[in-house]
């Protein structure tokens, strides 16, 4: 048996699930059961009927899971998978600005940490952002940690006034592409469509012809011949294998080391082990899944 059928095999064996983000090794998202956007895999760990959950992504990502499923076993096969972004925005800081913009409510992206989340008043991704800012009836609203996302939301919701907190949060692997690089895509592939993430900077955003989330990117990308997609370069296995007659270009460049981090070997272990279960304690898990479930009401 290879890895791919050990796996499978171990996982039914202890009733587990295995999920995988799109920007996870193309392994593991053959690996695993279902794959998703960072919304998919939120609403699939509620719904989950096993009763393990093993989490391919980064650590908010099983912390959410844990969240959503308290009474469940969520293993996460590498726990040192961070998110740069996520520890950006730190519960003291979510204080200072509430304290600083009484009576305006917090979205906050769930790139963040469950003590975080737990500051505030309802969460996002990058698939619902708009329509979550949208449902509160709040004028101003406090918008962290990802600045690039809070300016999309802003141009989407030219009514509201979008405060991002911290001023110049961002994901590294997002914020490097530059407009340049939309323009040499341009000469390169005059025939493709350009599609970014919304955490690319805005000036990447305006000079792209989409944007939207890899969630929206998998659903929406069959519809042109040739596209260029600006973000994180894992998301080229999912589009391949949905769409093998279009031509996709990711730039190879743009990889975030914490999705890579994973491999084979660290699922297997995982499932044989039951290593790394998330713990997330109850007075945080409480509170961050009030504002969790918010969004999930929302995005019905
Ligand atoms: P999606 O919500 O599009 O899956 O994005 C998750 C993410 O972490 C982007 O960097």
């Amino acid at each position: 048996m290879n890895y791919e059928q050990q796996i499978k095999k171990l996982a039914a064996e202890k009733n587990a699930v295995i999920l995988a983000h799109n920007y996870q090794p193309p392994e593991i998202q053959d690996a695993a059961d279902i794959t998703g956007d960072s919304l998919e895999l939120a609403r699939l760990a509620k719904e989950a009927k096993e009763s393990t959950l093993v989490l391919c992504g980064v650590y908010f990502m099983a912390e959410t899971a844990k969240i959503l499923s308290p009474e469940k076993t969520v293993l996460i096969p590498r726990p040192d998978a961070g998110c740069p972004l996520a520890d950006q925005l730190t519960p003291e800081i979510v204080r200072a600005a509430k304290a600083a913009h009484p009576g305006s409510p917090f979205v906050v992206y769930v790139n963040s940490n469950a003590a975080t989340k737990a500051e505030c008043d309802i969460t996002c991704t990058s698939a619902n952002a708009a329509a979550v800012a949208a449902s509160l009836p709040e004028k101003k609203i406090l918008f962290g940690p990802d600045a690039n996302l809070a300016a999309w939301v802003q141009a989407q919701l030219p009514d509201k006034e979008i405060i991002p907190v911290p001023p110049n949060g961002g994901c590294p692997t997002h914020h490097n592409f530059s407009v340049r690089d939309v323009e040499i895509a341009r000469r390169e592939y005059p025939d493709a469509t350009i599609i970014c993430h919304p955490e690319c900077s805005r000036e990447v955003q305006l000079a792209s012809d989409m944007v939207g989330s890899t969630g929206y990117m998998i659903r929406n990308c069959g519809t042109e011949k040739e596209w260029v997609i600006f973000t994180e370069e894992g998301i080229a296995h999912p589009l391949r294998k949905k769409y093998p007659d279009t031509i996709f270009h990711v730039m190879a460049s743009a990889v975030c080391p914490n999705m890579k981090l994973i491999d084979l070997s660290d699922l297997y272990v995982t499932l044989r082990d039951g290593v790394y279960p998330v713990q997330v304690s109850d007075h945080i898990a409480a509170k961050a899944r009030t504002a969790i479930e918010r969004m999930i009401e929302v995005s019905k």
